[in-house]
């Protein structure tokens, strides 16, 4: 992992960015396609963290993985600090970190794009006995514009691909991976309250000018690293896509040997402070 960080940090500072001497601080076990989730294969449910229990559709996409995990262990870490507060989730997908952000006592609002997985979450509100409030639109559209968050949450589509279509919506991020997030953050600093905080997962395809742009303009903290080992042919022709960016340097595969993985950080933005 060490070396894996080495290299990645290499590649953010070709893009302009400046990784601060502690960024390496908690590491997460790697982590290979679905190996920590235990899915009933026929009712569709999933049992997830702390006794929740998840209905996800896999054939309609919508459904959690290793990020949704790593992003639960995060509010998990932060309960305290959770509960009572206001919580935003952007693409809120099954509801799992809405729910059970909401189980540690905030008081949710989540948007999802996808009327199908809103659907889902509302079921597994119910299912878990909270509430969300379930606002259907793009990114912060569904917002009136005076609602502030001291917490957003957001685990968004970023695998890159040149053209809509050879990815579900719930994996496409646009044709550099990163366009959905620069929406979020050209309008996020609106929607959150003094001294909020973004929560977001990010992985290594994404072109890295987004993290760039992110910490001219916010504190930024990477809270756990992990990496996530890939599958020979996981990714189909789009797989030859990746490594061809990863040539360019605009994307990250961290390589060793024939195994190639990506390197995930869970990451806090907090507006920064003026001096
Ligand atoms: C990778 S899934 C993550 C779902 C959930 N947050 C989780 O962690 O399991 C991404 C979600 O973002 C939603 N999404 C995609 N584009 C969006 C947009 N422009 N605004 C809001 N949600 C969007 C997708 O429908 C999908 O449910």
């Amino acid at each position: 992992m060490e070396q894996a960080l080495a290299h990645y940090f290499r590649h953010l500072e070709r893009a302009g960015l400046n990784p601060a001497p502690d960024w390496c601080p908690s590491r997460d076990p790697d982590v290979r396609p679905r190996t920590d989730l235990t899915l009933d294969p026929i009712r569709q449910v999933l049992e997830f963290g702390p006794g929740l229990q998840i209905s996800e559709d896999t054939a309609g996409g919508v459904h959690s993985d290793h990020a949704t995990h790593a992003m639960a262990r995060v509010l998990v870490d932060r309960a305290s600090e959770l509960s009572g507060a206001r919580l935003l989730e952007i693409g809120c997908g099954t509801g799992v970190l809405s729910v059970l952000a909401a189980r540690l006592g905030a008081r949710v609002t989540a948007t999802d794009l996808d009327e199908h997985a809103l659907t889902l979450a509302a079921n597994n509100a119910r299912a878990n006995q909270v509430t969300l409030d379930l606002r259907c639109g793009s990114l912060l559209d569904p917002l009136d514009s005076q609602e502030r968050f001291p917490w957003i949450v957001a685990n968004l589509p970023q695998k890159p691909a040149p053209a809509e279509g050879l990815l579900p919506l719930a994996n496409w991020g646009g044709p550099e991976g990163d366009e959905l997030f620069q929406g979020l953050f050209d309008a996020v600093g609106s929607h959150l309250e003094e001294n909020g905080r973004v929560l977001f997962f990010m992985h290594s395809l994404p072109h890295p000018r987004f993290l760039t742009r992110l910490q001219q303009e916010f504190d930024l903290f990477p809270l756990r690293w992990y990496l996530r080992w890939i599958e020979r042919g996981e990714f189909g022709p789009l797989g030859d896509i990746f490594k061809e960016r990863s040539r360019e340097g605009i994307s990250h595969l961290h390589v060793e040997g024939d195994e190639a993985a990506l390197v995930c950080c869970i990451w806090m933005a907090r507006l920064a402070q003026a001096p």
